[in-house]
């Protein structure tokens, strides 16, 4: 078989860097180890940047999501028995950030991907890539229905994740990598209940962190600070709710509770790869870097890449052109440790480290008085929050 670009991972940023390529006219599969279902559904993100935004409806992917997405103009800090909104709107002329869910930007880009005609390969097994230092890489799987595959492509983009095999083709003598966990997890819930608030709500208490998140009109998603090595099974609905009681509690304002319609533990760590490129293979996503939730950065930075990506193999592939190419890694870094210290800076000033102290509080609970009072301090929260910088669609 032979395609342009091989695509490794049915994620956000392997579906959409196939969306960009076929728009541009180049060909690509992607192969994906999970079910169509599996992919769908599996709950994670939920705030888009204005940037992934814009590049989705330039890209034609945006019916749904601006009929279900929810614009924010600003999130609530709590800290200290106080709730205090930084305004997205004021301090960054305008921008904002869209509350839809990771599960429905799949939804959509499988959907379009399949209408179409785009190939993408569920349920496949035994992934490879080889080759990738010529100009002819060749990505080698076995299809859900047992037989083996071998495409010969232009370029591979390892899309697949933080567990992908794609990252470890680059050899380990010409990587870096720098790594560090964070000794605390985030315990999150789907409820059937509406959102109790407009916006989100990042609450920092003693007890640990807690994040008030929403999903539509009729379903929240929030999330509990707990230990990294923590079982689910010692969380009961009961418990969860009692504990979101006691972090979020603001005399005049209710938490509504409701069914929990699932959960789950999501341990944190910040990680990042360099270079994004050996070769002919370009790594996208979380293959390539990883950052904790807390600045909702995860989606936003996997969207950034694909679509620097998609530019860079576009003037490659369609050109004959490698500029782009041989500037992907760097052009992409440079946003993704922005985002790497954006997120460590909202994780570290809103949890409570096991076995800190109370230093450690009262400078957190400073910085959130600052954050919530200086103009300048709360401008460089809010224009990391909604993106900094948007990457441009691919021309
Ligand atoms: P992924 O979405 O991980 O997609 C990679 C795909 O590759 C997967 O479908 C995988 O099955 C497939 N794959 C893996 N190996 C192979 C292989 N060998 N062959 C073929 N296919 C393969 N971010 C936030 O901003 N907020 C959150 O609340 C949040 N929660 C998260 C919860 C969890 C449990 C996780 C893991 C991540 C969360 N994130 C969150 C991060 C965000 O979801 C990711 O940054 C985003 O999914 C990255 O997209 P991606 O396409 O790069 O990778
Ligand atoms: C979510 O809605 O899942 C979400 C929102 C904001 C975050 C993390 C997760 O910082």
């Amino acid at each position: 078989m032979r395609t342009q670009v091989g695509i490794v991972g049915a994620g956000p940023a392997g579906l959409l860097l196939s969306h960009l390529l076929a728009l541009r006219g180049i060909e690509s599969i992607v192969v994906e180890t999970r079910s169509r279902a599996y992919c769908e559904a599996r709950q994670r993100a939920g705030v888009l940047e204005c940037g992934s935004v814009q590049v989705l409806r330039e890209a034609g992917l945006a019916d749904r999501l601006d009929r279900l997405g929810l614009e924010h103009g600003g999130i609530y800090l709590q800290f200290g028995g106080q709730r205090r909104r930084i305004d997205f709107r004021d301090l960054t002329g305008g921008r904002t950030v869209t509350v839809y869910a990771q599960t429905e930007v799949v939804k959509d880009l499988i959907a379009a991907r399949l209408a179409a005609g785009g190939a993408i390969e569920f349920e496949i097994s035994d992934t490879e890539v080889a080759a990738v230092t010529t100009a002819r890489p060749v990505l080698r799987y076995t299809g859900a229905d047992g037989v083996r595959h071998e495409v010969t492509c232009d370029a591979i983009a390892g899309c697949d994740g933080f567990h992908g095999i794609c990252r470890d083709a680059i050899p380990a003598g010409l990587r870096t990598v720098w790594e560090s966990g964070y000794p605390y997890a985030w315990l999150g819930i789907l409820a059937d209940v509406p959102p109790s608030t407009d916006e989100l709500i990042y609450c920092h208490h003693p007890a640990g962190f807690a994040l008030h998140s929403l999903r539509s009109p009729q379903l929240s998603r929030l999330y509990l600070q707990v230990p990294p090595e923590e079982d689910i099974a010692a969380w009961p609905d009961d418990r969860i709710w009692a504990e979101m009681q006691r972090r979020f509690a603001l005399p005049g304002w209710e938490l509504k509770e409701g069914p929990v319609l699932e959960k789950g533990i999501t341990p944190m760590r910040s990680f990042v790869c360099s270079p994004m490129r050996h070769g002919r293979l370009f790594l996208a996503g979380d293959a390539a870097h990883i950052v904790p939730p807390t600045g909702a950065k995860g989606l936003n930075l996997a969207l950034a890449d694909v679509t620097v990506l998609a530019g860079a193999l576009i003037s490659l592939l369609r050109d004959g052109r490698g500029e782009l190419a041989d500037a992907y890694s760097d052009s992409c870094l440079d946003r993704v440790w922005r985002a790497t210290h954006f997120s460590w800076w909202m994780t570290t000033m809103l949890h409570a480290t096991p076995g800190a102290g109370s230093l450690e509080a009262q400078l957190q609970l400073s910085q959130l008085r600052y954050v919530t009072s200086s103009r300048a301090a709360a401008t460089s929260l809010a224009e990391n929050y909604v993106g900094y910088r948007p990457a441009a669609t691919p021309g």
